[in-house]
């Protein structure tokens, strides 16, 4: 199946258009502009040598795309989900990467927020039906866009509906080294967006970019 991004036009969204295209997945970059969706996917095509992303706007990507990663700063989530919700259909998997996290004065600070989690603010706004799965929050955008680097690390799903879950986990599965942990229901997202923070601080205290998890005795 394609697999979409709702403004997959950002290092986010790229990092895993990269990755998922590498692996032979169609992708389909959607962007508030259709110039800027259909210049990251060529931006991708020329990196990746192949014809695997390709690029439009939200609207067109939404209803070619049954799996759509919602790839927005945290604090413009709920307005992107707000724009698209007539191109949302109740069978969508909205897997939701955004981790509320700012920078003050070069340093990462938590935005606690009153929904629990991102991603349990974001299943507030979207219609009925559809299913919002956490997955990726823990894994650094830039390692993502660097293909040739192995990911040796786990992605953890989280999400109330178990098979959108279960779908969520399969796509991953076309991810070399890359191993998808079913992490159970939304309200983990508070853990997996906070292990996010962790990482982000270590980067930042061992001045490197790439820390990420991999959980030892599963
Ligand atoms: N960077 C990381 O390592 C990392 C890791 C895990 C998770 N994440 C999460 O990934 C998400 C995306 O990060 P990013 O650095 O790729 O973001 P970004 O580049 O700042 O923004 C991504 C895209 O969001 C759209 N956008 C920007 N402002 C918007 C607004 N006001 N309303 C609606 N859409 C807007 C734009 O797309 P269009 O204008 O093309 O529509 C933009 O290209 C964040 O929530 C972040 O927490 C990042």
């Amino acid at each position: 199946v394609n697999l979409g991004f709702l403004s997959g036009t950002g290092i986010e969204g790229r990092g895993l258009a990269l990755r998922f295209g590498s692996a032979g997945v169609p992708v389909v970059i959607g962007s508030r502009s259709e110039e800027r969706a259909r210049t990251a996917a060529a931006s991708c095509n020329e990196l990746l040598g192949t014809e695997a992303v390709s690029g439009c706007s939200n609207t067109e990507m939404l209803g070619r795309c049954p799996i759509v990663f919602l790839t927005v700063p945290f604090a413009n989530g709920v307005d992107a989900v707000e724009a698209c919700r007539p191109d949302l259909r109740p069978d969508h998997i909205l897997v939701d990467v955004t981790v509320p996290m700012r920078f003050a004065g070069g340093r990462p600070e938590f935005v606690e927020l009153e929904a629990g989690s991102s991603a349990e603010e974001i299943a507030r706004h979207v219609p009925e039906g559809v299913a919002v799965v956490g997955a990726f929050k823990t894994i650094p955008a830039h390692v993502l866009a660097e293909v040739g680097t192995e990911l040796r690390c786990d992605v953890f799903v989280c999400g109330d509906r178990e098979s959108a879950r279960e779908e969520v986990i399969r796509a991953v599965g076309a991810i070399p080294h890359l191993r998808a942990l079913d992490a159970g229901p939304l309200v983990m997202a508070r853990a997996l967006e906070r292990m996010t923070w962790l990482a982000v601080s270590l980067n930042r205290r061992y001045k490197r970019k790439g820390a990420r998890f991999a959980v030892q005795g599963l």
